[in-house]
């Protein structure tokens, strides 16, 4: 393809969409209430909140200027718009996230599809808070089955994928982020009437501040770029498929919202639903897992038709979630080996597809049999997911505040987000000084700290 057919989102609102579907994903519904959980609760949620509107935001709107200027995947924007330089190693790291991510992700979202056939299968009845962690631990730690559901998953993410940009990502996205969201708040509505959910409400209202260390920064920031696909080209990688016309600091808020939103009601659903049955809320990545079954049981007691409907709908709706996010990190990948490297689409995407089987099952299988063995103290599963979210994310979101800060043509940045000059757009200065000082500065000082670089 050349610069001029690539494809494009067919309208606003799937731009909006297809967005919004990278960032919705198991990041908001089981990493964001697993990190609540073992970082102490309110005072991380506060925090991450204010990474999300101080260096999230700002970074997102960095990233759809990098990638509609050059209208090219992520290696390719920074050498577009910066020949020559070093720059492109920053979107080559990000494309190296993307799959590292992929590869564990695609483990917990083959999870989603084992819940969406238990479900079906009615098999939550009558099952006690204490079978539900005994089942969860007994499949988890199995060696085939996760491994089935990751292989299932990953085939239904490249055949969305090799279908194309629009086809594909933004009539998915279209039906199902609606449905999630909806579905979302009846069930944190009903985990909060359960008895002695009061206990959950604080830990998620009432902020403990003693327990914030120099961890709990780094966590929170992580989760924010994390959650909202930032630092790794993947929202760059989508605003090359963005029009003329797209208000990019508008959309830039709008997934903004609509990702903060489902996390922190994805933390109304959990950690009323735990505290009432006696779940810890730091039982980590099992935590919606062994959890959300008992909200459909003990809320829908009465009307046993509702609880399983509630729970076939949540499920499928969380795995499509969970693939229109998959879809975009493939993407990153799929997009680089085919613009760089000339491969054909389909080659390109069989690559990442196979690979990330390789690696996901070595991610899935440090969970049960490969539990001993370790790097740094961490299982595969654990290591690919803090080498990620926690170091190369942002990272990322370092350099690129960087690069629009202090080395982007101030020209560019300009005509990107006001759309040449047709668009008002109030926040462009505080935006910018952003990029330039504060996101620098905020994320180098919590690195400097938490990894102890000056110690
Ligand atoms: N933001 C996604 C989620 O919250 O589930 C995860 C993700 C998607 C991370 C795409 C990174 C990415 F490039």
């Amino acid at each position: 393809m050349t610069k001029n057919d690539r494809a494009n989102f067919g309208s606003k609102m799937g731009v909006i969409l297809a967005s919004a579907g990278s960032a919705v994903g198991l990041g908001n519904v089981w990493r964001f209430p697993y990190e609540t959980g073992n970082y102490g609760g309110s005072a991380f949620i506060i925090i991450y909140l204010g990474c999300v509107i101080l260096l999230g935001l700002p970074i997102m709107v960095g990233e759809f200027v990098i990638g509609r200027r050059s209208r090219t995947n992520a290696a390719g924007a920074f050498r577009v718009l910066a020949p020559g330089t070093p720059w492109r190693w920053v979107g080559r790291m990000g494309i190296l996230a993307s799959f590292l991510i992929l590869c564990y992700y695609s483990v917990v979202a083959g999870w989603t599809l084992e819940f969406v056939a238990e479900a079906l299968t009615n098999s939550f009845v009558g099952k006690t808070p204490a079978d539900f962690v005994a089942s969860f631990d007994e499949f988890s730690t199995n060696s085939w089955r996760p491994l089935i559901w990751l292989v299932v998953f990953l085939l239904l993410t490249h055949f969305i994928i090799v279908q194309g940009v629009e086809k594909g990502i933004e009539k998915s996205s279209k039906f199902m982020m609606p449905m999630l969201f909806i579905l979302i708040v009846v069930l944190a509505g009903c985990s909060m009437t359960l008895p002695g959910a009061e206990k959950g409400i604080e830990f998620l209202l009432k902020p403990d501040w003693s327990k914030v260390t120099g961890r709990v920064f780094l966590g929170a920031m992580g989760q924010a770029f994390f959650s909202l696909s930032l630092g790794l080209g993947c929202l760059c990688t989508y605003a090359s498929y963005f029009s003329k016309e797209t208000n990019l600091t508008r959309t830039a808020f709008s997934v903004g919202i609509i990702d903060t939103f489902v996390a922190v009601l994805a933390g109304f659903i959990i950690f009323p639903a735990a505290f009432s049955v006696g779940i810890k809320p730091d039982a980590g990545p099992g935590l919606i897992f062994i959890t959300l079954p008992n909200v459909f049981q003990q809320a829908f007691s009465d009307a046993p038709i509702l609880a399983y409907l509630f729970s076939v709908l949540f499920y499928i709706l969380l795995a499509l979630a969970a693939l229109t996010s998959t879809i975009s990190m493939h993407e990153v990948v799929t997009a680089y080996l085919h613009e760089e490297f000339k491969l054909t689409r389909k080659k390109a995407a069989w690559m990442v597809t196979s690979a990330c089987m390789v690696l996901g099952t070595l991610c899935s299988l440090s969970l049960g049999v490969l539990k001993g063995a370790t790097l740094f103290g961490l299982t595969f599963f654990d290591l690919f997911d803090f080498v990620t979210a926690k170091l190369m994310l942002p990272f990322g979101g370092l350099f690129i505040s960087i690069f629009i800060g202090w080395y982007l043509d101030k020209k560019i940045t300009r005509q990107e987000i006001t759309n040449e000059g047709s668009l008002k757009v109030p926040t462009y200065k505080l935006i910018v000084f952003i990029l330039k000082y504060v996101a620098p500065i905020a994320i180098s000082l919590i690195f400097i700290h938490e990894l102890g670089l000056f110690k």
